[in-house]
């Protein structure tokens, strides 16, 4: 029976629910484009107002998984887990961690995104590696995965087109921040990956999309819900997103620091982060017991080269220059000169905004403003001073690595991102230094 589409809007405006058959009908006339754009915006914002129930939300998600294509992995023996961040600064993560935990003998075939405003995107970074492609075909990417046990790739017109129909409308129409809209947008496309398992990393802080616990949680409840509905393992992970990840922001610079902790190396947060999200991956497909055993699995892999090989591997499987691995200064491409933003005053520092971080290198030309923008992928900022250190005024806060371009607006940015504290308040010192390093808030399994 045709769909009254006037109807069905109507009725999520007042607050009822929609039928299973109502749902999949209306998302298969957005994918078929038989939807005027005014009536599923109309649509979204009555879903923004009113939301979606358990069952909706399942079924929604499901609809939008089944516009497009589902990859069949059923050939690969391995069990099949990846991790999903909802996107923060200076997030390198994922580039360790699926090599690191293939390297524990799970299958990790990961379809990742582009960085957009000031947060940035596992392609754009891996695209900073001379020759590195990420858009190669299904057979090619499930023939990676199962000889090298990873692989990260774009994601392909046919992977859930609905979202992107349904997420152009959503910028445009004040319905972005909707948890349904948004739990169901990421994990129609997660789920399309053919995968048994799946960890979510749900940032929370000044640098994410949640700024409160509460919204986390409430993401991270949705996410889960339709992960279990489709039959998956979830495991949902709260991290905190206030100061930036690691010290480099900026794709070269944010693939070095990966290699860096793919050596045994790096700065403590960004290896802890990833020893403590590959063990919930580990947990989550099987291999091991408790987290605890998981994250001395990681760590071994990290510490004894077996997950650098991987990552070597992989990059030259994707047509990348393996060399990165052993000399990544001179392989990855850098900006030709470097500024260094001073603190205007002595104390200590009491915050870093990682939304301002991520401005700052965008005004360098490391991310993107628009879609289509290109990115210059040899730019970024180097942090020197983190929080809770104590600085004296004049000395360096960080280097910006540029070509020229963006530098003024940068360094107000940074200016405006680090607070600091007169040194007469620095009682509160102990506040800061005795705060827990781990950046993982919250675990739901
Ligand atoms: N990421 C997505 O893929 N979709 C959203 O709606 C928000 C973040």
């Amino acid at each position: 029976m045709a769909l009254l589409i006037p109807e069905l809007i109507r009725k999520k405006r007042d607050g009822e629910t929609l039928k299973d058959a109502e749902i999949r009908g209306f998302i298969a006339g957005v994918t078929a484009g038989t939807i005027a754009d005014y009536q599923i915006a109309a649509m979204l914002m009555a879903i923004y107002l009113r939301g979606l129930d358990h069952r909706e939300l399942a079924t929604w998600a499901d609809a939008m998984l089944h516009s497009g294509d589902v990859l069949d992995l059923s050939s690969i023996d391995r069990v099949k887990v990846d991790k999903h961040s909802t996107g923060g600064v200076g997030d390198k993560i994922s580039i360790p961690l699926a090599p690191a935990v293939a390297a524990c003998g799970l299958a990790v075939p990961m379809v990742s995104g582009r960085g957009l405003g000031h947060t940035g995107g596992t392609l754009d970074k891996l695209e900073a590696i001379p020759g590195f492609q990420v858009e190669i075909d299904t057979a090619r990417f499930i023939r990676i995965v199962d000889e090298i046990g990873t692989s990260i790739i774009g994601q392909t017109a046919r992977i859930a087109p609905a979202d992107g129909v349904l997420y152009a409308l959503r910028d445009v129409t004040a319905t972005v921040e909707s948890i349904p809209l948004i739990a169901s947008s990421i994990m129609s496309k997660k789920l399309a990956e053919g995968i048994d398992g799946l960890v979510l990393d749900v940032k929370l802080g000044t640098g994410a999309f949640m700024k409160t616990r509460e919204r986390a949680v409430e993401l991270a409840t949705a996410l889960k819900a339709i992960g279990e509905a489709a039959g998956k393992r979830v495991t949902a992970v709260i991290s905190a997103m206030d100061d930036p990840i690691g010290n480099r922001i900026g794709n070269a610079l944010e693939v070095e620091e990966a290699i860096a902790v793919l050596r045994g190396e790096g700065p403590l947060d960004t290896r802890e982060l990833t020893t403590q999200l590959g063990a919930e991956m580990l947990l989550c497909g099987g291999a091991c017991a408790t987290p605890e055993d998981g994250a001395a699995r990681i760590t071994g892999v990290l510490d004894d080269g077996s997950a650098l090989e991987i990552f070597r591997r992989m990059v030259e499987a994707q047509g990348g220059d393996p060399r990165v691995v052993d000399e990544p200064a001179s392989i990855l491409p850098r900006g030709r000169r470097r500024t260094t933003v001073t603190a205007p005053a002595s104390g200590q520092i009491q915050a870093i905004a990682s939304n301002e971080i991520g401005n700052a290198a965008l005004m360098l030309g490391a991310g993107r403003r628009r879609k289509d923008d290109p990115v210059d992928p040899g730019v970024g900022v180097v942090i020197h001073r983190r929080r809770g250190d104590s600085v004296e005024a004049g000395e360096p806060l960080v280097d910006l690595i540029h070509n020229d371009h963006g530098v003024d607006e940068a360094t107000q940015r940074i200016l405006a991102a680090y607070n600091i504290s007169p040194p007469q308040t620095t009682d509160i010192s102990t506040d800061i230094s005795t705060q827990p390093t781990s950046r993982v808030l919250e675990v739901m399994r």
